[in-house]
């Protein structure tokens, strides 16, 4: 057997022994700047400290520091001059969780998709909080993403019209984590499925110009809500609603990231999603407000599909189909590709007219803006930011003060509710397909026997 020579040995060996060095340099150079970066960023926090917090930057009430505010550019004040560093946790607020025992229960609310929530009462204060146990439904893959994002987008939400979470408590068990928020007395669905007659139009549009303003929020601060619907407006009995069930949110950016498709609970999902697009934006939560838009004025969810592609039909039922001048880039979605699209329902009728058929209420400015909300087009949406600016919310009558608007027995300081049949929020994991040969225009004429898609549980009782 011929080996390597005794001299090359020596050579490699001599070289790799130098390098083996440099490497041993350089990490011991590597590990001196990190203490040197640790001791100054404690010296930092150290003087950041606000007078009256404690040493692991808790409150004097032994709370968790308050949600910090997102700031627009923050990261723009590092100028060209100040050395780029890696970014950090930052770890100055951080403390163990409180145990939920500081909280006694007092009734069970609801159990969605992500988890039970309860009223209770924290003791040392008689405050009355919800509590939101988190499930922790495979704890073997480290702790569930979902409930990460739910956490870190609510910690920086901090607005008046997105519920407030106070601090995350924990049990014994390391699948015992619960988020404490705000109380509130009502969920919108729930509200409304108690109510003799739709809110008035003043009424709606109060509930529409905060809705909308904690969305026009959000976005700016690149956070995709991406599971708005009415049970999860949450609304107190002083005229105030908060975008609750941060459980889908994310973080997002210009260009967006790879996103997942399967988001938004079917009822409230956009056309785009539901035609398999995986680079979507903040237009997705648009359309979800136009559908609230179009429920609080019935009472009724807009669009009620059975799948996804019963949902699609529904949607183009009531706007008409797609057309090269309204949607230019249709075709090019991969649920939309072989897709055969039905004649429109009402050739004659624009959505606008449509719309205006369907909601003989709703005066010419409100059909205009749903009209807006509802396009099928995401480009064509209007943003959070211009619809705060329609002219709807101008017109009369003009929108309720909060101290005027109505009040309502709390079901979920009582007792348990109980809920009539509606989708659940999507799980996460792959979109469905759409089979994009079905010819939708035999569809339509039989729409119960559609198999495409993958299937919604209806969430019964
Ligand atoms: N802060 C709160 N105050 C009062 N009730 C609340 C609060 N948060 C949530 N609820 C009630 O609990 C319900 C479920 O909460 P949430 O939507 O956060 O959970 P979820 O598991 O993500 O639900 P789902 O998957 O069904 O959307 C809400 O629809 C609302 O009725
Ligand atoms: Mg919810």
């Amino acid at each position: 057997m011929t080996g390597k020579s005794r001299w090359t040995d020596d050579k490699d060996d001599a070289v790799v022994a130098a390098q083996r060095k440099k490497e041993r340099e350089e990490k011991k150079r590597a590990k001196a700047e990190k203490q040197r970066r640790i001791e100054e960023a404690q010296l930092r926090h150290q003087n950041e400290a606000r007078p009256g917090s404690t040493p692991n930057g808790h409150e004097d009430s032994d709370r968790p520091a308050k949600r910090r505010k997102v700031t627009p550019g923050a990261d723009e004040q590092h100028g060209e001059s100040q050395p780029r560093e890696l970014l950090r946790f930052d770890a100055s607020g951080w403390g163990p969780c409180r145990h939920v025992d500081n909280f006694e229960r007092l009734n069970h609310i609801e159990e969605g998709s992500y988890g039970w929530v309860s009223r209770a009462r924290e003791t040392a204060t008689g405050e009355i909080v919800a509590l939101k146990k988190l499930k922790m439904d495979n704890l073997n893959d480290g702790f569930p993403i979902t409930a990460m994002r739910e956490i870190q987008t609510l910690m920086q939400a901090s607005h008046l019209h997105i519920v407030e979470l106070r601090e995350i408590v924990v049990g014994t068990s390391l699948n015992d984590v619960f988020m404490v928020m705000e109380f509130l007395e009502h969920d919108l669905k729930t509200l409304q499925e108690d109510m003799s007659e739709p809110f008035a139009p003043s009424e709606l549009k109060t509930i529409l110009l905060q809705l909308t303003s904690a969305v026009a929020y959000l976005h700016f601060h690149w956070i995709l809500h991406r599971d708005l619907k009415t049970s999860n407006i949450l609304m107190n009995n002083r005229g105030e609603i908060k975008v609750a069930d941060f459980g889908m949110a994310r973080f997002t950016g210009d260009p967006p990231p790879a996103l997942t498709q399967l988001v938004v609970t079917l009822w409230y999902r956009a056309p785009e999603l539901l035609l398999g697009t995986t680079t979507y934006d903040s237009a997705i939560d648009m359309w979800s407000l136009g559908c609230i838009f179009a429920e609080l004025l019935t009472k009724e969810p807009l669009f009620q599909g059975s799948r996804e592609l019963d949902q699609l039909l529904k949607i183009f039922d009531l706007l008409g189909p797609p057309t090269t001048e309204s949607w230019p880039t249709f075709r090019r979605l991969p649920n939309a590709r072989a897709m055969k699209l039905p004649p429109s329902p009402s050739p004659h009728l624009s959505p606008q007219q449509s719309l205006r058929r369907k909601f003989p209420i709703l005066t010419g400015s409100g059909v205009s803006l749903l009209a807006s909300l509802l396009s099928l087009n995401p480009e064509h949406r209007l943003t959070a930011e211009e619809t705060l600016q329609h002219e709807y919310f101008r017109d009369e009558p003009r929108p309720k003060s909060k101290s005027m608007m109505p009040t309502f027995p709390s079901k979920a300081g009582q007792e348990r509710r109980r809920r009539r049949a509606s989708p659940n929020a999507p799980q996460r994991g792959d979109a469905p397909k759409i089979d994009g040969n079905m010819d939708s225009g035999g569809i339509f004429g039989r729409r119960e026997d559609i198999e495409g898609g993958a299937g919604f549980q209806l969430k019964m009782g």
